[in-house]
Order: C-alpha cells, then structure tokens, then sequence
C-alpha cells in the first residue's frame, strides 16, 4: 500500500483557529520528536506546539524502551501542552492523551481499538499506538508536558520482528486498507483539545468514564508489572486521580499509578 506523504498545509488547514497545532514543526529525520519538543519548552515554545517527524534515529518508549520508527510509515508526534492545570494533576494528561488517540483512530479508521492501563492502544489483541508523557520543567517558572504519540499506520508484517513479533502490528494489518496519517493527526488534536479542556474545566470523572468505555482490561484478571515485582488480581477500575485498582486474590485492593499491565 501506498505511503501517505505528512501534508502540512492540510494539517494546519483543519487546526488554523484551533487552540492545539496551530503551530507546527516537521522534521524529516529527528532524534526523537519528544527531545524536539522539550528543547522547545526549555526555550519558551507556547501551548499546543507541535512535533512531527518522518522519521526518528532514538524513538523512545516508556519504561526507558526503544520505539519503532520506521521512515514514513508511522506517526511520530510530540506536543507540548502547558495547561492551566496545578502541577500534581498533570499526570492525568497521560489518560487524557490516550483516550484522545483511541477515539481518533477509530473514528478515522472505523475500527475498535481498545485501551489498555496506562495507555497502550490494542487493535486485534496487538499494539498499534503508544503515548510517552512527560512533566519537564527546566525552570522552577518554565514548566509543561510533553505528550509523544506514536502509530503505526503503514507497517507491514516485517517490521515487527524479534520481540515485535505477535505483540505489534499497524493500522494497515489489521484493517486491510490504506490508511492517511495526515486525516489521523488531524482527528488526534482535535479529540486531544476536546479532552484536555474537560480535565481543565474540572470534568475528568467524564473523561475517566469514557476511558473506562473503552478499556478492554476493566474486569479481567491481569498481571501488573512494576520493575522486579509484578501483582496479579483483576483490574477493577481506575479512580478519580486516574490510578488503576487492582483486587488481588487475598481481596486486597491495590493502587497503581504506573506500571505494565498484562492480560495473562
Ligand atoms: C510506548 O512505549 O508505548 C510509548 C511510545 C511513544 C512513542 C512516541 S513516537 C513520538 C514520540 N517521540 C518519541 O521518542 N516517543 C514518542
């Protein structure tokens, strides 16, 4: 399937009198578009500054992993988002950015995509987008988050090979179709500004309970992950900070602000 080229006067078309990417920057190779982003914000870049690249030598992950960045098959996108949030609420950005990219890719791809804790993006079982959020703030009166997504839009099977392999996939595997990474950036930020100005207008109970719509995990016995340690229990429902409630068998409810959680 054919490759869509990032065509950012559409982008900046359908974002003009918008609050999030009304300013964009496009790489065609960085080291990774989050580096990008948070040199910005040490330099002052504003609100809804946004990254994109073609193509990234040292995509990162979460967890201190490496992200596949295949040139031009995937979405490489950072945002630095400076709301009027107190600074131990910025964390529930992370929750508000995956919601904001399963709903996108949804809507553009018509599929169901599913959220799993904290905010992976499954379709058919398999990742398909990952967020890596982070609070920077290189001056006690400069601060900000910077939101990464990647997705995996154009991927064929080889790509994912080695650890990848039945863990990964793209938007074309699964769906057989050509997709346009341009129509799902623009439906990012459109959903990323709608969410974002819930949690900042004190409605995040909202923004929990369509989360939770579209979690595939709530209710299933999972096994959560933490360095060396890892808990088993079924995963009950996330409460209003956003963390995850986990009841093990002894029926103790644990809580999780951050960790890897697994089906099996
Ligand atoms: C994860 O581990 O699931 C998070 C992956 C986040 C990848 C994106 S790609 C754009 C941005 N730049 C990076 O280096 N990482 C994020």
């Amino acid at each position: 399937m054919t490759y869509s080229a990032i065509d950012l006067s559409f982008i900046s078309s359908k974002r003009h009198q918008a609050d999030l990417g009304t300013e964009i920057h496009f790489f065609e190779t960085v080291d990774s578009t989050n580096l990008c982003a948070r040199r910005a914000l040490a330099d002052g870049a504003k609100h809804g500054s946004v990254f994109i690249a073609n193509a990234q030598s040292q995509g990162r992950g979460r967890l201190g992993r490496s992200w596949l960045s295949v040139p031009s098959a995937g979405i490489y996108l950072s945002i630095i988002l400076r709301p009027a949030l107190a600074k131990e609420d910025c964390s529930k950005v992370s929750l508000v950015a995956g919601l904001a990219a399963v709903l996108a890719i949804n809507r553009v791809c018509g599929v169901q995509a599913t959220l799993k804790w904290p905010n992976d993006i499954l379709l058919m079982g398999k990742k398909i987008c990952g967020i890596l959020s982070e609070f920077y703030s290189p001056a006690p009166d400069n601060y900000g988050i910077v939101v990464g997504v990647g997705i995996n839009v154009h991927h064929n099977r080889e790509h994912f090979q080695g650890d990848l392999e039945g863990l990964a996939s793209s938007l074309e595997i699964e769906t057989g179709r050509s997709q346009n990474r341009n129509d799902l950036i623009v439906a990012f930020l459109e959903e990323l500004e709608s969410q974002l100005s819930l949690l900042v207008a004190g409605s995040f109970e909202q923004v929990l309970n369509r989360w939770s719509d579209h979690c595939a995990m709530l209710g299933k016995e999972i096994t959560i992950s933490q360095g060396t340690s890892s808990f088993r229990g079924k995963a009950l429902r996330l409460d209003e900070a956003g963390n995850l409630l986990l009841q093990t068998e002894d029926n103790e409810i644990l809580t999780f602000s951050s960790g890897e959680a697994s089906l099996k």
